[in-house]
């Protein structure tokens, strides 16, 4: 098991490689069933400002299966959602919690839950960061291909939290990493910079040339155009972002093996086509399957 044992993982950058890597393989030990790990009584809270499916149940059903218990805080069931400050929130919910999951908007609001707070903080989910997204997606690829070094990456779309966090990850983990988005809609400038110190010469490309972004990849991933809290801008956008749809022919011109992956949920006919999300190269169900297997890794290596 990997040591995190009261950890914070706000960033994917939380991480060593060296810690991120064993991570994936105890994840992948999990989902084998060679490891059974036990945390009866131990208590996981879902603090979440935005709705979920895959990150609530896969979280919740990963700690069930430890043998421990969930609590669901949606914001609006608690008095977070008439305005209680989270500095004062985080020093209560530490009393009870053993371990807490946040999804939110300002990554800046779980930073100040986790300077507050004793127990482990994940990171659900932030404008900027989804770093329990990435474990599952290098799982996924982990399990197509055997191993990560070396295998280039496509990202196509909006450079918001996913992108961001597969930039981190990847150059963790000694893959090439390109983003293909329209200009003005490039990740996080600082990420950037934390993801070309992480990875050697030339493996992390932005560009707005889709092509250009996929010719050499391995792995195409896309996520939807306008994100939580976005909803009002969406109509405009797609305009803006059609040339990045990832379609059969942007799929003819990846590596002939290449594979295609979405953390969902997915647009059909917007970031991605019916007939790629449901085609033979699509991994997007095993992807989704694989949240809670990651999950119950962090879980288990932050409360151990
Ligand atoms: N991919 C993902 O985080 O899905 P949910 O929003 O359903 O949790
Ligand atoms: N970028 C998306 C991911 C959803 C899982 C969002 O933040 O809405």
């Amino acid at each position: 098991m990997t040591s995190l044992s009261g950890r914070d993982l706000l960033s994917l950058n939380d991480l060593s490689p060296t810690e991120l890597t064993d991570l994936l393989d105890f994840a992948a030990d999990l989902k084998a069933g060679k490891q059974q790990p036990q945390f009866p009584h131990k208590v996981l809270g879902l603090l979440f400002r935005k709705a979920s499916t895959r990150t609530r149940v896969s979280f919740s059903v990963a700690m069930y299966q430890m043998g421990g218990q969930v609590l669901d805080l949606h914001a609006g069931v608690t008095q977070v959602s008439r305005g209680e400050p989270t500095s004062d929130t985080a020093r209560v919910l530490d009393r009870y919690l053993d371990v807490v999951a946040i999804r939110t908007f300002d990554q800046a609001e779980l930073q100040e839950f986790a300077d507050y707070a004793t127990i482990p903080v994940i990171n659900a989910l932030t404008d900027l960061e989804h770093p329990c997204q990435i474990l599952a997606d290098l799982l996924t690829i982990q399990a197509e291909f055997g191993s990560l070094k070396g295998l280039t990456l496509a990202y196509l779309g909006d450079g918001n939290n996913v992108a961001n966090s597969l930039l981190l990850g990847c150059a963790m983990v000694g893959m090439t990493v390109h983003i293909a988005c329209p200009d003005g809609y490039a990740p996080d400038a600082s990420v950037v910079s934390q993801a070309e110190a992480l990875a050697g010469p030339g493996q992390v490309l932005i560009t707005s040339d889709p092509q250009a972004a996929v010719k050499q990849a391995q792995v195409l991933y896309t996520d939807v155009w306008a994100s939580m809290g976005q909803e009002s801008v969406a109509d405009q956008r797609l305009p803006i972002f059609q040339p990045y749809q990832v379609n059969d022919a942007l799929l003819a011109s990846a590596q002939a093996d290449a594979i295609v992956l979405h953390c969902l949920p997915a647009h059909r006919g917007e970031e991605i086509t019916a007939s790629v999300l449901e085609g033979a190269a699509s991994r997007v169900w095993d992807q989704a399957e694989n949240r809670m297997h990651a999950q119950k890794a962090l879980l288990a290596s932050v409360l151990s």
